[in-house]
């Protein structure tokens, strides 16, 4: 009999296979025992009949825990209702290895402790269609840049010097030396470029940002792509160019993965399809401001509105959850009736916590809104104010050169700005690319260099660039996991990486 992959029953169906996995779900009848197996290309039901198989397989299957490993022989059933669009009809089953006890169960578990065990809860469902789309998002990068002429280099991770300010600094001991995690590999990105043209690493980053935000990793995965002789504009041309690809990459191969994870693609499908908007910086603080509307629509008036309905929302969510209860009350009603309402009441009390948070940061955010000052950098809420009137990535560039990094280019025509490019996402998934012109004229670079107090010495390699054959040149940064979270339409980007590293949490 053949061995085989639940991805691969397409090619099986009507024949006898084995399948190698672990119990993820069981269910039972009388007369038969229902059984979700994964075996980590995939999911499938099993139908284990006692009149098929017999009394002693079908006892068995009847005690299967959570996570037992197991080998299973059976004829594939195709049955585009069920989990994958097959079925398994089983005739024979043994158990591989016991689980007990698993921690884990079908009832909701609240993030901390799905955290906790992390090392387990990759095996979920929701967990394998996100690693899954993880995976294929890198293929489609490395295809993008590798179709069009670029070439991987890879940065160090140790390094003597900091590339996005001190203040994010992972400090370490390199041989008695005082070193750094990398930041970004972009100041390496230069000089590669310079001797190969188009250049992107690949590797991971650290920084020791000392926040608990939705956004924020210590540990995160960076592609930065480097072009010598590009300017802003062609980066941004770039950037489009780029993310249009690989999301239709995604879009294309990863379309059971989404569906899975009940993402409303639409505004994916936009980005692919309709051009990015573009602005500057000053054009955003007016829009952010209220003083600039967007296709008629107002920032300041857009928020009230959504504070409206969301609070009629949770009236709504409020009412349900009360009627719910009272019917769980009455009398004459049946257990399975009562536990059906309790874990609806338990999905609707998360919602409610969901909705109730908003509606509380949506003043804040107004008022925010109404006074940013101009010259600042934008917070998270500033970008979701801004971006919550886009349905498409919005393109902020030009912005004041002291929230930006030293190396970026100051604008020839208005030297207040400096060449930068931020991406934000819509839908308020906020920024995802940094990126921009780099400057090239010595003189500014050691000023700045000056200007943020960095140490001259260790910054000399990097002036080098400048002084043998200097050329415009431009690059950017695409955060992975916000880039995961995005395309997956996760609140979080801890479920973006298998075992994410942030303030707080340095375990499992
Ligand atoms: O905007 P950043 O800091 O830019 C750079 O590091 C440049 N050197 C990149 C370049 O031009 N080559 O970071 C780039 C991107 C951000 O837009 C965001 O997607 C991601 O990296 N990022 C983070 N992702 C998760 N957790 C964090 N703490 C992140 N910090 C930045
Ligand atoms: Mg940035």
């Amino acid at each position: 009999m053949e061995e085989v992959f639940i991805s691969g029953f397409d090619k099986f169906n009507g024949k006898e296979v084995a399948i190698k996995g672990w119990v993820t779900n069981r269910r039972e009848s009388k007369t038969i025992v229902f059984l979700i197996v994964r075996d980590g290309t995939g999911f499938t039901q099993c139908v284990v009949a006692q009149e098929k198989t017999g009394d002693e397989i079908f006892s068995i299957a009847r005690q299967l825990s959570l996570e037992t490993a197991v080998v299973i022989e059976g004829v594939v059933n195709r049955d585009e209702k069920q989990i994958g669009g097959f079925e398994l009809l089983v005739s024979r089953l043994a158990v591989l290895s016991q689980s007990e006890n698993y921690p884990i169960s079908n009832k909701p578990h609240g993030t901390d402790y799905l955290m906790d065990n992390r090392h387990l809860w990759l095996r979920s469902r929701r967990q394998w269609a996100i690693m899954r789309v993880r995976n294929q998002l890198i293929q489609a990068i490395h295809r993008y840049f590798q179709k069009n002429g670029f070439i991987q280099m890879d940065a160090p991770i140790f390094t003597g010097n900091a590339c996005e300010g001190t203040s994010t600094l992972f400090g370490t001991d390199f041989f008695g030396q005082p070193a750094y995690l990398s930041q970004s590999g972009q100041l390496y990105g230069e000089s590669m470029a310079f001797a190969h043209g188009k250049i992107y690493t690949f590797g991971p980053t650290f920084r020791a940002e000392k926040s608990k935000t939705r956004r924020h990793l210590s540990e995160f995965w960076m592609i930065e792509p480097e072009m010598a002789f590009y300017t802003l504009e062609d980066d941004m041309e770039l950037i489009e160019d780029f993310m249009k690809n690989v999301v239709k990459d995604v879009l294309t191969q990863c379309a059971s993965e989404l569906k899975i994870l009940e993402r409303d693609t639409a505004y994916l499908e936009n980005g692919v399809n309709k051009p990015f908007c573009r602005m500057t910086y000053s054009e955003a603080v007016k829009i952010i401001r209220g003083e600039k509307e967007v296709n008629g629509k107002n920032s300041i008036n857009t928020l009230e509105n959504d504070l409206k309905e969301l609070q009629e929302k949770i009236r709504k969510v409020q009412e349900e959850i009360a009627e719910r209860t009272n019917k769980t009350k009455q009398s004459g009603v049946k257990q399975g009736e009562i536990s059906f309402h309790k874990s609806k009441i338990d999905a609707l009390t998360g919602e409610l916590h969901e909705l109730e948070e908003t509606a509380k940061n949506i003043p804040q955010w107004i008022e925010s809104a109404k006074n940013f000052k101009e010259g600042g950098d934008f917070g998270g809420s500033d970008e979701t104010v801004l971006t919550r009137l886009f349905d498409v990535p919005v393109m902020v560039f030009n912005w004041p050169h002291e929230v930006k990094a030293f190396y970026m280019k100051r604008d020839e025509k208005d030297s207040r700005y400096a060449r930068g490019v931020d991406v934000l996402a819509p839908e308020g998934f906020g920024e995802i690319v940094g990126g921009g012109e780099r400057e090239t004229d010595l003189n500014l670079l050691i000023g700045k260099i000056r200007e943020n107090e960095l140490p001259m010495k260790e910054f000399e390699w990097y002036l080098d660039l400048r002084r043998y054959g200097s050329v415009p040149h431009s690059g950017f940064g695409l955060g992975l996991e916000r880039f995961v979270a995005w395309i997956c339409g996760l609140h979080h980007v801890r479920e973006t990486i298998p075992f994410p590293r942030m303030y707080g949490r340095l375990f499992p």
